[in-house]
């Protein structure tokens, strides 16, 4: 991109109310192919889109992934989660309420992964993910529907670990929310129920049955949620405990069919 023109996209970006502006300008200068789409690009933008749904990818966990309009966008924090599960080493792994796959598809040494999400746009984001991962998991199946619904009754038993970063916002506070999650992302993807804790409970008390002996569920929460989330894990028979980072500014709750 022409300097000028760079710095015209700075200033459009920065009288937008984009905080990242010079950031910002890179990624859509290299995403975009001709100057007419850079246009098209920085025209969404302005509007409000999220900058992800924008040039159609977001960085995770040290690579790209596709998310297309509709569909969560991965936050960082969410490597949190991805540490948690690889430390685990899981063979046989879940992601459960997957979105566009990015946890799954990033917690290394995989051999077998399922992702599943209620939303049709979810899963297709999700396939196009596996689809393009060239192989580095030799199996990746993507189920639509909802929670443990969408998983064929062979795979009951059969996981080392679930990792689960489910909505769980208060249905409450989502008018709180950036405008940018709370208009581009799908209230589905968002809403957790009155407490925000309303998917954790059901996706607690119907982990064990497709946990493999010694499995663990893994939970993405909020410092706000953290000790309902532990709670359900708890009354689902788990061992469990919170772990906490503060460089991701996450909390996940831990939970497994063995001791912790
Ligand atoms: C907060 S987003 C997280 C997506 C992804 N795990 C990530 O971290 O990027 C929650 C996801 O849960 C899915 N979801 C909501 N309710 C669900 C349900 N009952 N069963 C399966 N998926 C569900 C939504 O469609 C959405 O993709």
């Amino acid at each position: 991109m022409a300097e000028l023109e760079y710095d015209a996209v700075v200033t459009s970006l920065r009288a937008a109310g984009c905080v990242f502006a010079e950031e910002e300008a890179e990624i859509l200068a290299e995403s975009a192919s001709t100057p007419a789409q850079l246009q098209e690009m920085l025209t969404r933008r302005i509007a409000g889109e999220p900058l992800e749904h924008v040039v159609g990818w977001v960085w995770f966990c040290g690579r790209r992934i596709a998310v297309e309009p509709g569909v969560f966008v991965p936050r960082r924090r969410t490597e949190f989660l991805v540490e948690c599960a690889a430390a685990l080493r899981p063979s046989v792994l879940l992601d459960l309420c997957c979105g566009s796959g990015a946890i799954g598809l990033s917690v290394g040494g995989v051999m077998e992964l399922h992702a599943a999400d209620i939303d049709a746009a979810a899963v297709a984001c999700a396939r196009r993910n596996l689809d393009a991962d060239g192989g580095a998991v030799p199996v990746g199946h993507v189920h639509g529907g909802d929670l443990y619904d969408a998983l064929p009754p062979e795979l009951h038993g059969r996981f080392d670990a679930i990792v689960v970063n489910a909505p769980y916002v208060p249905t409450g506070d989502i008018g709180l929310m950036p405008r940018e999650a709370r208009i581009h992302e799908p209230h589905i993807a968002l809403d957790g129920g009155t407490d925000g804790a309303g998917i954790h409970r059901r996706v607690a008390v119907g982990a064990p049955e497709w946990l493999a002996p010694g499995g663990h569920l893994l939970v993405e929460t909020s410092a706000a949620l953290m000790h309902s989330t532990l709670q359900t894990v708890v009354e689902a028979g788990f061992a469990a405990s919170i772990s906490e980072s503060e460089m991701f500014d996450a909390v996940v709750v831990i939970g497994s069919m063995g001791e912790l």
